[in-house]
Order: C-alpha cells, then structure tokens, then sequence
C-alpha cells in the first residue's frame, strides 16, 4: 500500500471513531421517541412487542441490537431482552426524571438544521423555524435550565426586594411558578406569544395569582413604570440585533426608576462555553426568523440607549455559555 493509502486509511478510521458518537444520541432519541424503553421495562421477546404494538419488526430488532451493544438494553436469555433502569428512569416520557425532549429538540431540530447547511449556503438562502411545530418542545427544554438559574433568580429579588416581576417570552411560566411559590405577595406577569404555549402557561398557573397574558412582548401596553423586575430569559434571539434597542425601550418603559432587568441567554464570545455558542449560532443563522447570540458588548451596547447598565454577569450553565445578565435601569 502507498503511503498516502495509509495516511487516508488511518484519517477515515479517526472520522469513522468521531461520527460514531452520534449512535447513542440516536438510540437514545429513537426509545424515548417511542418510548421503547418504557416497552421494554421487563424482559420482553422484540417479536412479541412488534405485534403488540404494531412496530416494524426488522427496525425494531436494529434497535435493540444497537442498545445491545451500546449496554442501554441488557439480554434476558430465551432472546427476551430488558432495558437498563437509568434509560427508563431518564428517557421514558412519563418519568418525572425524563430528560428525552432534550434529545428530541436536537435530532428534531437542530441536527436537520444543521444538516441543511449544505444547500442553503449553496441557494443562499434560510428555512423557516417551524415556531408552530417546535414552540411546546422549545419551552419544554428551556425548563431543564429553571433549577439551575432559578436560585440565581430568588437571590436577586431577595436583595432587590422587588414587589413586582415581568416575565417576558414566560413559556409555560416556570420561573413565575417558582418565584410565585417562594414570594406569593408579589405582583407577578408573564407574557407569551405562542397560543399553544401561552395556553399551557395558562392551565398551570390558574390556580395562582400569577396573571398570564397572550401578547406580543414588543406590544405590550404596560407602560406605567410600574414593574421593579423584568425578566427575558432565552428570548433575545427572537430578535434581529437592529430591533433589540426597541426592546430594551419596551423593558425600560415598563420599569420604575432603578428597575433590574434580568436575561438569561448563551453568550457568543463569552469566556465560556464558545463551542455550545458557536454551534448554536449555527442552528439560529439557518433560519430567517432567529438571529445570532447576542455578545456581552452587543448587549451593553443595545440596552445603553435606553439607560441600562450591566451589574453583574454570572454563568448558569458554563458548558453552555449561558449567563445570568443583570442589567439596572439608571
Ligand atoms: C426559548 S423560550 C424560553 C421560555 C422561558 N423564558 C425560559 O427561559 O424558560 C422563549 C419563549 O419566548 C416566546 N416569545 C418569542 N417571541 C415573543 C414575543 N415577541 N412576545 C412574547 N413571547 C415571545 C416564545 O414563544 C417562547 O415560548
């Protein structure tokens, strides 16, 4: 063999040992998607399960010999196999532990997206962020962040003594649900712009004072500068860099004097997590409706005009460059 064989021989085993990363990422979306885990609980034949549950046979024996290899399913003799408790616990769709949807959000989304660079850059052109389709998953996964940042969150109200909050882009309201437990006297408002979204907001914050309303943060009617909190959690990238002052106006009119305005979002640039950032500006820049990461400098920058100034920056998730961003209306 020539040389240069070996050399391409030895580059393709080291791509091959890369791409080969992704199969417990696969397996695993594949079993919480159709929550084979859960199927599997007890030893079971893959025959018996694809008649009961009216399943492909074939792709379903594929799929428990990939976990079968990768140890995510264990063999039971007479060709039964089970899955391993810790894939039930996280990654079934009824355990409270699940953590699946994460996985859904990125071979849903993101990995397509990803996958579509090749003709888009070639048309020079953008696909649509289907907010319909992805809007429940997007609010879903956007919770997993909530026990990380939400202490972050109580910590500043504490010091602020803040009487009032408004959530803006709440999601299912959360964080509101949260702080509501911990400070029930405080005035407490959550805006949200995707019916479906809004409406599940809605169902699990009826039973508290928390007052959820189906709007467009940008039109907001609030402009009695009346709130002493504004929150805009994983939000700005909604919006292109140009409309950003208008929301940061749209914070400030809402705010008293010497408001705080607290945004949680994964930074570019930042110090930490540049890979996270780097590959989720990537996702973002696919789509003509979602726009880059804000940098630290942008945002100092795009809140200066309507008299913000940054208090404090703390990381939430360092992998995932995400910060907590405190800003105080001057
Ligand atoms: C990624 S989710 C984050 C939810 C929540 N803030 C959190 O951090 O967990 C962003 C939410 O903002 C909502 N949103 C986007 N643009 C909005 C707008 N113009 N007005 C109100 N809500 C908006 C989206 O529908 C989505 O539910």
């Amino acid at each position: 063999m020539m040389v240069k064989d070996w050399i391409r021989l030895i580059q393709a085993r080291k791509w091959m040992k890369k791409t080969g990363a992704f199969l417990p990422a696969w397996h695993a979306y594949l079993g919480y998607s159709l929550d084979l885990f859960d199927l599997f609980h007890k030893p079971a034949c893959p025959g018996c399960i694809a008649r009961l549950y009216n399943l492909d046979e074939t792709l379903l024996r594929r799929w428990i010999e990939v976990g079968l290899t990768l140890g995510h399913l264990e063999p039971k003799g007479n060709g039964k196999v089970k899955s391993k408790k810790a894939y039930r616990r996280y990654l079934s769709k009824n355990s409270p532990y699940s953590i699946g949807i994460l996985l859904e959000e990125m071979l849903e989304l993101h990995i397509p997206a990803l996958l579509d660079y090749p003709s888009l850059i070639n048309q020079n052109s953008k696909a649509p962020y289907l907010e319909k389709e992805y809007g429940g998953t997007v609010a879903q996964t956007s919770e997993l962040l909530e026990s990380y940042a939400f202490p972050k969150i109580a910590e500043r109200i504490k010091k602020r003594k803040a009487g009032s909050l408004l959530d803006m882009g709440c999601g299912y309201g959360g964080y509101l649900k949260r702080i509501y437990n911990q400070y029930p006297r405080m005035r407490l408002i959550g805006i949200e712009i995707n019916p479906n979204v809004y409406q599940e907001a809605y169902t699990r914050l009826k039973h508290t004072a928390v007052e959820v309303r189906h709007e467009d943060m940008m039109a907001v009617e609030e402009n009695d500068r009346r709130m002493e909190m504004i929150m805009m959690n994983n939000v700005l990238y909604y919006f292109p860099r140009e409309s950003r002052p208008s929301l940061f106006e749209k914070a400030a009119d809402m705010m008293t004097a010497k408001g705080t305005l607290l945004v949680i979002s994964p930074l570019s640039n930042a110090k930490h997590g540049k890979a996270f950032s780097a590959a989720f500006n990537s996702f973002l820049s696919v789509h003509h409706n979602l726009f880059p990461l804000p940098s630290i400098k942008e945002l100092k920058e795009d809140s200066k005009t309507s008299g913000f100034k940054i208090k404090r920056m703390d990381p939430v998730v360092k992998e995932g460059g995400w910060y907590l961003i405190e800003l105080q209306k001057q």
